[in-house]
């Protein structure tokens, strides 16, 4: 009777023990493409493995609305949120309210691009583990190219023959929808990703690695001026409102010739509902003339605990699954979302699945960063003020030369004495 008795004690207690320590933890998923499916179903796998619960906050799909989001959950030390997927660009900007991770992550980040846990590294704490590495790239029509006996073009001038052939021949075959381009031309995060290769690829850079302004050069002016003589002429003029999802799903509905996106467009241009499947050819970004480079700027989102959180311990635990080796590999597999380990892009299977990946590791290697580590917790600010230059030039508001002037003004500024 007595054995009886201390048996229903021993296990009341081990339940009690065992729903004091399952902890609710809730996450962040972004939402672009497939990222918001991928999330909540590696987060459930987590979940059922360890007992705990996981509960999914839908992110709005742009990085900037979602900054705000972010900032005003940070702002008020709010422990609704315990694990969040962090844009590559942010470690300065939060670093005041991310867990360090280097106790719970047992020297798992050493499997990662170093230039990557590098920039989620902040005064010594592992800010974030890597969960997605992103670098620009142009999408075309191969069948198209074909059929107007052209090549992948190579520099911004071939790309913009090749579209406007294009353009003008699909029109005039009955297309009246038909664009030569698109791109993510609104203001926002990506413009300022978009703009900055253009820069790049005519020499340029925004800031120096020492913190100098140094927007304001002959290569900015050429970009800015090759980017304004596309709307309207070979892209549409609603570019200036598009954001990734607004240009793939014009590419992938079969309207575009050309199409500057993420690897993320990949898998889901070869999926059974697009209407180019098998017909996308995918080449780095083009060079600024014959003296330029291919210039990729750097993305990618990194998984991060908040500060505020009560089961810092979970949801570090989290954080160490999403990004290991197991869900990077299938991420990259099904989703063609690059990984972040290097090992990875030698797998036969990622390999298999995306002709291009063993190509992006050097894409990835020499891919431009943003000026986020050098301008720390301003670069929302340095980042706003690009994008909203480089929109107001695009839509013929504003001529390249005062574009760059004013840029460098406003960076100025933003900077004062130091950034
Ligand atoms: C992608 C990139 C991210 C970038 C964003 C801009 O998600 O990975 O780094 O800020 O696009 O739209």
């Amino acid at each position: 009777m007595k054995a009886w008795h201390d048996l229903v004690g021993a296990v009341g207690i081990a339940a009690a023990l065992a729903s004091a320590q399952a902890a609710t933890l809730t996450i962040s998923c972004t939402s672009v493409g497939v990222d918001f499916e991928t999330c909540k179903r590696h987060s459930a796998q987590w979940a059922a493995r360890t007992g705990h619960t996981v509960k999914v906050f839908t992110l709005p799909n742009s990085s900037t609305d979602m900054l705000s989001l972010l900032r005003q959950m940070f702002a008020a030390r709010s422990s609704g949120l315990d694990v969040l997927n962090i844009d590559v660009v942010w470690p300065g900007v939060f670093k005041d309210h991310l867990l360090d991770l280097k106790p719970y992550s047992k020297g798992a980040e050493k499997d990662h691009f170093p230039a990557i846990v590098a920039n989620n590294t902040v005064a010594g704490k592992l800010l974030a583990m890597p969960n997605m590495a992103d670098a620009g790239m142009l999408y075309y029509r191969k069948d198209l190219l074909r059929k107007y006996g052209l090549q992948p073009p190579t520099t911004w001038q071939e790309l913009h023959a090749a579209a406007r052939k294009i353009q003008d021949g699909e029109r005039a075959a009955g297309a009246a929808d038909f664009h030569g381009f698109v791109f993510q031309g609104k203001a926002y995060e990506g413009l300022s990703c978009n703009a900055l290769e253009w820069i790049s690829s005519f020499g340029g850079q925004i800031v120096d690695a020492g913190g100098q302004v140094t927007v304001n050069s002959p290569a900015t002016v050429q970009a800015l001026k090759m980017a304004a003589s596309w709307p309207g002429h070979i892209a549409p003029k609603g570019v200036l409102n598009y954001a990734e999802e607004d240009a793939r799903g014009v590419f992938q509905n079969g309207k575009a010739a050309f199409m500057r996106n993420w690897p993320y467009a990949w898998s889901l241009s070869q999926g059974a509902d697009s209407a180019v499947k098998g017909k996308v050819g995918v080449a780095p970004l083009p060079r600024g003339g014959s003296e330029g480079r291919h210039a990729a700027t750097l993305g990618g989102w990194q998984w991060a605990v908040s500060k505020y959180s009560k089961h810092p311990e979970a949801a570090a635990d989290l954080v160490m699954y999403l990004s290991s080796r197991e869900i990077q590999k299938e991420r990259a597999v099904k989703h063609s979302f690059n990984p972040t380990m290097p090992e990875l892009y030698k797998d036969k299977e990622v390999l298999a699945a995306n002709p291009f990946m063993a190509e992006m590791y050097e894409v990835m290697l020499n891919a431009v960063p943003r000026p986020s580590a050098v301008t720390g917790a301003r670069y929302p600010e340095v980042s706003q003020a690009l994008w909203n230059t480089a929109h107001d030039v695009l839509s013929g508001r504003l001529g390249a030369e005062d574009g760059a002037r004013r840029l460098e003004g406003r960076l100025k500024r933003i900077r004062r004495t130091r950034w």
